[in-house]
């Protein structure tokens, strides 16, 4: 690997050195002189320098500085550069201290010669770009840390919201639960049969739409943990007519026609047979749902076999969904335009599970549809 040569600065009140200096080592470094440890720190602002070699005694303007000084008075600036100080024979112990005292990495005795000299700023530099690609990898890990915290701290504020929402969900039919029993157990001798079954029916009711909400919630709770799909070969045809079977008497009953079509006898799939199920369920469950009650709406269910997938599609006449409506869809408690048309309950979790599981057996979902002009989610599953 070809490395560009050590930037070099060299500072010495003697014009003389810098001279010999850089023409002895301007093939093998980038050689910077200062005459002045000012100058020094004009180079400093303009070069990137890798080793600072400088004279321990520096007459400047008739006043004697040191090399020590001048290091300690740039090392919070530039901290990086290798510093190293030529010291003539009783300089001794104050480049010792200097180096204790962390300002200086090492010193050279004059005299040197220009072999050694090389050594020693070649060694100088081999650290400097060691520590550089340190810094680097240091930097570069600490943009992760702060990454990963930044997203830690978004997902716990997810996790306070989705707390916040769930505790409101189950307050409200807890509070009824509690209101009801209470008129129960208050007028216990009073009341008739038929207010104690309407009473019951409430509670009952206000039980099940707790019981529903925590059931998505252990449903969000098992995919969120990582949800493992157990695919196996099974026909989606028979499973589909099922479920539009099991919904055909509560869609009557809000005078909704289900249909059932499907384009070959058979279509056999590669999926998850259980969250398949649920997968299905949900978006009958929507369309009747979501349907308006009470005025001969239909829902086509079909199921089609392409070459690559076999789709499931559920077609309502329903209200349909906005732009906004379709950015949220998926998401957790999306309740959005459409609410329940037969006094059925919303989490607006379903087809936020829904959708991971789908797509933790390689399959697709997704919707089409215009405000007011129905919908028609689209299910792909794999073929077997
Ligand atoms: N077929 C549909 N037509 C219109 N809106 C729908 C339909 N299906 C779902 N939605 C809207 O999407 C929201 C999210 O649906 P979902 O996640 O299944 O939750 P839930 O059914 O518990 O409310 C619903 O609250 C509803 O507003
Ligand atoms: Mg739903």
């Amino acid at each position: 690997m070809k490395t560009s040569k050590p930037v070099v600065l060299y500072v010495d009140d003697l014009k003389e050195q810098l001279t010999n200096f850089s023409a002895n080592f301007f093939d093998v470094y980038k050689v910077h002189t200062a005459n002045t440890t000012q100058e020094a720190r004009e180079i400093l602002k303009q070069h990137p320098v890798n080793v600072i070699l400088s004279d321990y005694t520096l007459v400047e303007a008739g006043e004697i500085t040191n090399g020590v000084d001048f290091f300690e008075s740039i090392m919070a600036t530039y901290p990086n550069p290798i510093r190293m100080l030529i010291t003539g024979q009783g300089d001794k112990e104050v480049a010792v201290n200097a180096i204790n005292k962390g300002r200086v990495f090492r010193y050279i005795e004059k005299p040197v010669d220009d072999e050694e000299l090389k050594l020693i700023i070649d060694g100088a530099a081999a650290l400097f770009f060691a520590e550089e690609r340190y810094r680097q990898l240091l930097a570069t890990l600490e943009d992760k840390v702060k990454e990963r915290t930044a997203r830690l701290i978004e997902l716990n504020a997810e996790k306070n919201e989705f707390l916040g929402i769930v505790a409101h969900d189950l307050k409200n039919p807890l509070a009824n639960v509690k209101m009801f029993t209470d008129l129960m157990h208050r007028e216990v001798e009073t009341l008739s049969k038929d207010e104690i079954k309407e009473y019951t029916g409430d509670v009952l009711s206000e039980t099940d739409r707790m019981f529903t909400l925590i059931t998505n919630l252990l449903d969000v709770n098992k995919i969120e943990r990582g949800f493992k799909a157990n695919p196996i070969k099974f026909d989606i045809v028979s499973l589909t007519e099922a479920i539009v079977d099991n919904y055909r008497s509560r869609a009557e009953q809000k005078s909704l026609t289900l249909h059932f079509e499907a384009k070959a006898p058979k279509a056999e799939i590669h999926a998850d047979e259980v969250a398949s199920m649920q997968v299905v369920e949900n978006i009958v469950s929507n369309a009747v749902k979501y349907s308006p009650n009470g005025v001969n709406k239909n829902i086509w269910v079909r199921v089609v076999p392409t070459s690559t997938a076999v789709r499931v599609e559920v077609q309502d006449e329903g209200p349909g969904l906005s732009d906004a409506d379709k950015e949220k869809l998926f998401g957790h408690f999306a309740r959005l335009s459409a609410q329940p048309t037969g006094g059925e309950h919303s989490t607006g979790l379903g087809l936020s599970i829904v959708k991971k599981m789908i797509e933790a057996m390689n399959g697709k979902i997704w919707v089409e549809s215009e405000i007011g002009k129905g919908a028609t989610f689209i299910v792909e599953f794999p073929i077997a």
